[in-house]
C-alpha cells in the first residue's frame, strides 16, 4: 500500500513512521522545507521515547521518505492522510480548519486513480462533508472516497498506542473505501485490535467524546481530591475504591494539578461549540472546561498557602513544566498558570524540566532555570512537583533539605507518600490527601 502523510508534526509523523514499519510504503509530506530537510537528515523535530530509531530504520529498509511536493506524492498514493494541524481559532474556540481544507484542495489538483483521503486531523462532525465536496468541486472527474480516521495517541506513548490500540475507529460512506482502509490497518490485526466501521459523521463525533468522556473523569476525581482535603479522605485510595468497578474503570482517576495538552483542552472547547451551532447544550462538557480552568490557576494558591499565605519575596522552584511527563510539550500545561500566580504573588520562580525548556521559555516569562532537580531546588522556600517526570520519583530528601532554605515540598501529582517526606523533616503537601 502507498500513503502520503501531508502534514508532518506530531500524528503525521508518529503514524507515518508507524505505518511504514508495518510494510507499507509512506511519504510524509511537509509545506515546511527546513522540517523535511531536518528531517531528512535525520533530526526529529518533536521529543517523542522511539521515534528517532523507528523513523531511522523505516527510512534505511527504504519504506519512509519525507518531501515537499505534495502533488507527487499524492499522485502516488492509494491512502492519502491529512494530519495537519486543526487549532483553536482565536477568538471563537472553535477548531481552525483552514489548513485542513487547504491541503483538500492541493490533494484533489493531484489525484490519479482511485484514492481514499482520511482526515487523521480531529476535525468537526461535517468535515469530511465537506473535505468530500471541495474535492469534487477541484477535481470533478477524481475517483475518491473521504475517510474519518481519529487518533487515539498519548504523546510520550504514542508509538506504543499506535501498534497497540484498544481500537480502530474508521468512518466511510462506502463498502469500496472500507476494503481499503480494512487493508491499510490489516497488519494491526495481528494485535486482535477492534476494528470499528462506522459512518464518517459517526467517526469524527466518537473523537471528540472520547476526549471529553476522559476530561471529565480527570475533572471529576480533581473535584473529590478538593473533597477529600476538606472531609479527611484519601483520594487515591478512593479512585482505587471505585476504579476496581470494571463499569468505571481504574484509568484517568490520577488527580492532579487540571489536565492540559494539545487535545483535551481544545477538544472539549470545539465540542461545546459545535452542540452550541446545533442548538445542543452539552452542559457536563462545559462544566468541565470551567472548573478544569479554574483549578490551573487554584495550583498557584495551593502553593501559596503552603508558603504560610505569601509569596512575596520568596524563591520557589519548580520541577517539570511540561503537560505531562515524555514529552516537550508545553501547551495548555497547568505551569503556566501556576508560574503566571507565583510571579503576581511576588514570587522569584526556579524551575527545571528535563526536555521542556526550550517550548517553556516563551511561554513562562521570566524564569530562572536550573540544570537539575537539586540545582533548583537550592535557596528555594519551597519545591513544587508539577509533572511526575520518572527523575522527580526517587529524590534525595536529605540533600534537597541542606540546599533549601525552608524544607516546604509541594507534591501536585501524589508522586510521594505523605510519611516519606514528613519523616524526613519536610512540610508535605499533596493533592486529595490527608495532610
Ligand atoms: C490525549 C488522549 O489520551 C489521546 O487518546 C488523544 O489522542 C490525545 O489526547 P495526551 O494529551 O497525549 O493524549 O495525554 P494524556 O496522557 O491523555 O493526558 C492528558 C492530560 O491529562 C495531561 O495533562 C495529564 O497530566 C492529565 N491526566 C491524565 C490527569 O491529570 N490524570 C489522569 O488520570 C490522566
Amino acid at each position: 500500500m502507498r500513503i502520503a502523510m501531508i502534514g508532518s508534526g506530531y500524528v503525521g509523523l508518529v503514524s507515518g513512521a508507524c505505518f511504514a514499519d508495518f510494510g507499507h510504503t509512506v511519504v510524509c509530506v511537509d509545506k515546511d522545507p527546513a522540517k523535511i530537510d531536518a528531517l531528512k537528515a535525520g533530526g526529529i523535530p518533536i521529543f517523542e521515547p522511539g521515534l528517532d530509531s523507528l523513523v531511522a530504520d523505516t527510512v534505511r529498509q527504504g519504506r519512509l521518505s519525507f518531501s515537499t511536493e505534495l502533488g507527487y506524492a499524492v499522485s502516488q498514493a492509494d491512502v492519502v492522510f491529512i494530519a495537519v494541524g486543526t487549532p483553536s481559532r482565536r477568538g471563537d474556540g472553535h477548531a481552525d480548519l483552514s489548513y485542513v481544507y487547504a491541503a483538500a484542495r492541493e490533494i484533489a489538483a493531484s489525484l490519479t486513480g482511485y484514492t481514499v483521503i482520511v482526515t487523521k486531523s480531529t476535525v468537526p462532525v461535517g468535515t469530511g462533508d465537506e473535505v468530500e465536496r471541495i474535492i469534487a468541486e477541484t477535481a470533478p472527474d477524481a475517483d475518491f472516497a473521504v475517510a474519518s480516521n481519529p487518533e487515539f495517541l498519548r504523546e510520550g506513548a504514542a508509538i506504543d498506542d499506535f501498534k497497540r490500540p484498544d481500537r480502530i475507529v474508521i468512518g466511510v460512506q462506502d463498502e469500496r473505501a472500507a476494503e481499503l482502509m480494512r487493508a491499510v490497518y490489516r497488519p494491526l490485526y495481528l494485535n486482535q485490535a477492534p476494528i470499528l466501521i462506522t459512518g464518517r459523521r459517526t467517526a469524527e463525533l466518537i473523537k471528540y467524546a472520547a476526549n471529553a468522556f476522559l476530561a471529565t473523569k480527570i475533572t471529576f476525581i480533581n473535584e473529590i481530591a478538593d473533597l477529600c482535603e476538606k472531609v479527611g479522605a484519601d483520594v487515591q485510595e478512593v479512585a482505587r475504591g471505585i476504579g476496581l468497578d470494571k463499569r468505571i474503570g481504574a484509568k484517568f482517576l490520577h488527580a492532579g494539578p487540571g489536565y492540559g495538552g494539545s487535545c483535551f483542552p481544545k477538544d472539549t472547547l470545539a465540542l461545546v461549540k459545535t452542540a452550541q451551532d446545533f442548538g445542543v447544550q452539552v452542559r457536563i462538557v462545559e462544566t468541565v472546561v470551567a472548573v478544569n480552568d479554574h483549578r490551573k490557576r487554584a495550583m498557584a494558591r495551593k502553593v501559596v498557602a503552603a508558603c504560610g499565605g505569601s509569596v512575596r519575596g520568596k524563591t520557589i522552584a519548580l520541577l517539570g513544566l511540561t503537560f505531562k511527563p515524555n514529552t516537550d510539550d508545553m501547551r495548555d500545561a497547568p505551569s503556566i498558570s501556576i508560574v503566571a500566580g507565583l510571579l503576581d504573588g511576588g514570587a522569584t520562580v526556579r524551575a527545571y524540566d528535563p526536555e521542556g525548556v526550550e517550548q517553556a521559555r516563551p511561554l513562562l516569562g521570566p524564569v530562572e532555570y536550573a540544570t537539575d532537580p537539586y540545582d533548583c531546588a537550592t535557596g528555594a522556600d519551597a519545591l513544587v512537583i508539577v509533572t511526575e517526570w520518572n527523575a522527580f520519583r526517587a529524590l534525595d530528601f536529605r540533600r534537597l533539605k541542606d540546599v533549601m532554605a525552608a524544607p516546604v515540598l509541594v507534591d501536585l501529582r501524589n508522586v510521594y507518600g505523605g510519611e516519606e517526606a514528613t519523616s524526613r523533616g519536610f512540610a508535605y503537601s499533596s493533592v486529595g490527601r490527608p495532610g
